[in-house]
């Protein structure tokens, strides 16, 4: 398409009324998306490999999503969930529950992620009676007051919100590149003692609500948690009557070749919530328990006017049919080995680059000064971002000093697609 130079700049028309607390990568002025592509008011194209941050998963105005909310629209469109229930609401609740293995079956839906790490909170202290919560340094869960007091990716999060939560302890996490340099076994180890080391000292296993993590650390910068460590958390939380809490709200659906990332280590956590890509754009988000956690729960215990909109899960339904029909986690597979190998290729060339890392479609390229000190180098990679952006592919950056570029494409990515954006990355690690 030819660029055309009286575009629309939507900044300017955003800067007098629209609130400047929104922080954004880039302040480009979008048009419209089709398929993988992103399209500026001017016209420029660009291959979208940020998707809202892992939430398009299946690429702008997707077919059988877009058919599904026009139908939808036309029949049902506002929440009925205080008078009954919608078909699609149902019809979700149970294909998603078909993801999970046993006993994970019962599904509440909410709207965002951070709705569902409160709701999880509020879940685990209320079924446990229990006060305290246990999370890890780096993680993030969002920017509810719940969601906030379990996150530390970020000062930026929590300065000027205290007090926050009481009785939420935070934990080392197992960020092996990062603070192991690479040695997966002294981190487990490490994160472990922690752990135990908390529980022996500071909180009561026998006042512990919930353990929350990510199984992959996201914004605090792309850090799988070793399987090792996620099988010891689960075997303490056993132990001790402790919900276990897997934040899948980036990592869920596919992205990492599993339907859902805890699946990598073999554990089965006590909740699951999840997110973004569970409607590929619309406001939607889940959790997902035993029955008899909801049953404790109580009728009334959480509630929501817009959680379960019959619009957002029509699309959820189409992303979770599409998943299937379409083979999208094998397909997040085998195009996530083949971006990761090209990766490796390209960081044997370029000794800014200290780390490729993680499963399936969600790869952290992390940047150092030193592979040997492994500093941060957060400017390069903000600089690889925007020479990538400027050449036509969207990137988005990650961790605590900005430093690991990651690769979230849609799930239903091409091979010429992770070719065209390597060639594109290649040149801007040179520019
Ligand atoms: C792992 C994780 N949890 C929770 C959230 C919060 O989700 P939301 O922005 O929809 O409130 C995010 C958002 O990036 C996330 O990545």
């Amino acid at each position: 398409m030819d660029t055309n130079d009286t575009a629309l700049d939507l900044a300017a028309l955003a800067a007098p009324n629209m609130s400047p607390v929104l922080g954004r990568y880039m302040d480009r002025s979008w048009s419209h998306g089709i398929g993988h592509r992103l399209y500026e008011t001017s016209g420029k194209a660009y291959l979208d490999f940020a998707n809202g941050i892992a939430v398009t998963a299946l690429g702008h105005s997707h077919p059988r999503v877009t058919a599904a909310v026009h139908a939808q629209v036309d029949k049902l469109m506002g929440p009925v969930h205080a008078i009954g229930f919608a078909e699609p609401t149902v019809r979700l609740a149970a294909m998603l529950a078909d993801t999970f293995p046993d006993p994970l079956d019962t599904v509440m839906f909410l709207n965002s992620g951070s709705e569902v790490i409160d709701g999880a909170l509020k879940l685990a202290r209320r079924v446990t009676g229990r006060p305290a919560i246990i999370s890890f340094r780096g993680a993030f869960h969002g920017r509810t007051i719940g969601a906030t007091s379990v996150t530390s990716s970020s000062l930026n999060y929590r300065k000027g919100y205290e007090p926050l939560l009481p009785s939420v302890y935070q934990t080392v996490y197992p960020a092996v590149y990062r603070y192991y340099a690479g040695d997966e076994e002294k981190a487990i180890a490490d994160a472990l003692k922690h752990f135990d080391g908390l529980l022996m000292t500071t909180v009561a296993p026998s006042d512990v609500a919930a353990v929350i993590i990510e199984p992959i650390q996201g914004e605090g910068g792309y850090y799988p948690a070793p399987a090792a460590f996620l099988q010891g958390l689960r075997e303490r939380c056993s132990r001790h009557g402790i919900l276990l809490i897997a934040d899948e709200v980036q990592s869920g659906f596919g992205r990492t070749g599993r339907m859902w990332a805890f699946e990598h280590s073999g554990i089965v956590p006590d909740v699951v919530v999840t997110a973004k890509a569970i409607a590929n754009g619309l406001p939607l988000s889940a959790i997902v328990t035993s029955r008899d956690l909801q049953e404790r729960w109580g009728r009334g215990a959480h509630g929501t006017t817009y959680g379960g909109n019959p619009v957002a899960c029509a699309a959820g339904v189409a992303v979770l049919e599409t998943i299937a029909d379409e083979g999208l986690v094998e397909n997040a597979r085998l195009r996530g080995a083949e971006l990761a190998g090209g990766l490796r290729e390209l960081m044997a060339e370029d000794q800014g680059i200290g780390d490729v890392r993680g499963p399936g479609l969600m790869i952290g390229v992390e940047f150092v000064k030193d592979r040997t000190t492994r500093e941060p180098d957060g400017a390069r990679a903000d600089a690889v971002c925007a020479r990538a952006a400027d050449a036509g592919l969207l990137l988005l950056s990650c961790g605590i000093a900005h430093q690991v570029i990651r690769w979230i494409p849609p799930v239903n990515v091409t091979v010429d697609e992770v070719e065209e954006a390597l060639r594109i990355f290649e040149g801007a690690l040179k520019g």
